[in-house]
């Protein structure tokens, strides 16, 4: 038996002989126990890294990609951390430059200048960009909640749409079209989250905006992103349902959709995977004919024990034995995670350790030296089947 396919069930098993409710026998609450005998497990594993070359390079050697999401002004300050970007990755995603609030100071305006540096960061250093996002419903500028009625959304939809596609045409490798348009109510039917573009526009938002991308840019690929797809449990079940047929439905209604982005924040909390779950939920979207990248991938370590040299072998594990799931999957393209370094990660702000002590989700470590989650990384791109 596979190792992920053994620690599973030694992770289910762990829950249960310590008494840890799993996730899916407490079907409502998430479990705030972390699976003991998994973290003892990881702190046994060797990962000692004796592989050469940056982790896009070793995952070009696969036929994949591998980048990481930045901030312009880490970018355009930080040269330590841009030049480990520049050395570690083939991709690059904005984390804010291309979402409306940094685009859009008003209903009358663009403001370009942020993308615009990013995008000649990535060109000059020979990285491709990704195109995160151009329909959220979060992260929108005031006057989006404070003008846009039923008789504008349309218009002001439609242009924001083209003219920041059109401005990048030929420039963005995969662009995130529409960001978390899933989510799953507790006994509803209906499984698309309110957002002020439902509101207005009806369902028929989410396909209008990958054909309005594909008439801008003939050459990205086009993508459906979102989260909650990664763990065992039944609302992660519900969703990965739930993302798949709204998936079918654009297939069926000939959208251009070319790919699903699964973002990969592998929770603390939810630590149990159910890797034949995950495995088939792949497989069912790759038999829609749609690729798969996973775009968001880190590790919140907030619950882990607050020795670092312990948690980094736990993150270290979870990230070897989510990406030996998915990168099993040829229709998996590559990957991005949400940061590089320690130094700068949304986690710090939004998801802190009680203890105070900073978290340690990503591959590099907040003075840029290489972490055990780096060598589990590079572990899993080694070993995925060639593409
Ligand atoms: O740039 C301003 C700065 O000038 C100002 O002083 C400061 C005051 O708080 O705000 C700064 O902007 C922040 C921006 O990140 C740049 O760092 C925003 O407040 C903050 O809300 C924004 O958070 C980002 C968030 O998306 C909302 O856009 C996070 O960095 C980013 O990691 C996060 O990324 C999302 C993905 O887009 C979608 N999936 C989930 C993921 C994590 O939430």
């Amino acid at each position: 038996m596979k190792r992920r396919h053994a620690l599973r069930l030694l992770s289910t098993t762990a829950l249960a002989a310590v008494g840890c409710k799993t996730l899916a026998q407490s079907r409502q609450e998430p479990s705030d126990e972390i699976g003991v005998e998994y973290i003892i497990e990881s702190l046994e594993r060797d990962f000692s890294n004796d592989i050469e070359g940056s982790l896009h390079e070793i995952a070009l050697s696969k036929g994949l990609f591998y980048g990481s999401s930045t901030k312009s002004p880490a970018l355009k300050k930080d040269l330590d951390f841009s030049r480990q970007v520049v050395h570690e990755c083939g991709v690059i995603v904005p984390e804010g430059c291309l979402k409306w609030k940094a685009l859009r100071p008003s209903a009358n305006a663009f403001d370009f200048s942020r993308a615009d540096f990013t995008y000649e960061f990535a060109n000059k250093n020979n990285l491709l960009m990704r195109g995160h996002t151009l329909v959220w419903h979060k992260n929108l500028p005031n006057w989006v909640h404070e003008t846009v009625d039923a008789n504008n959304a349309e218009q002001i939809y439609h242009q924001h749409i083209t003219a920041v596609a059109k401005r990048f045409s030929g420039k963005i490798h995969s662009w995130d079209v529409v960001n978390e348009a899933v989510t799953f109510r507790n006994g509803s039917s209906n499984y698309l989250r309110d957002s002020i573009w439902l509101d207005k526009l009806g369902p028929s938002y989410i396909e209008t905006a990958f054909h309005l991308t594909r008439e801008s840019d003939s050459n990205a690929l086009l993508v459906y992103n979102d989260n909650g797809m990664d763990h065992a449990g039944y609302r992660y079940d519900k969703k990965r349902e739930a993302v798949l047929n709204l998936l079918s439905d654009l297939k069926a209604k000939g959208a251009p959709i070319d790919a699903l982005g699964i973002q990969g924040h592998l929770c603390f909390r939810d630590l149990e995977f159910d890797f034949s779950k995950l495995s088939q939920f792949l497989s069912d979207v790759s038999s829609l004919g749609i690729k798969i990248l996973i775009t968001e991938l880190d590790v919140t370590d907030s619950k882990l024990f607050p020795n670092p040299d312990n948690r980094d072998k736990t993150v270290a594990a979870i990230y070897e034995d989510y990406l030996s799931c998915v990168l099993d999957e040829a229709a998996v393209i590559g990957l991005t995670t949400w940061g590089l370094s320690d130094r700068y990660t949304w986690l710090s702000e939004k998801r802190p350790r009680k203890d105070g002590l900073p978290v340690r989700p990503l591959p590099l470590d907040s003075e840029l030296r290489p972490k055990l989650a780096r060598n589990a990384i590079a572990r899993a791109l080694k070993n995925a089947p060639s593409r």
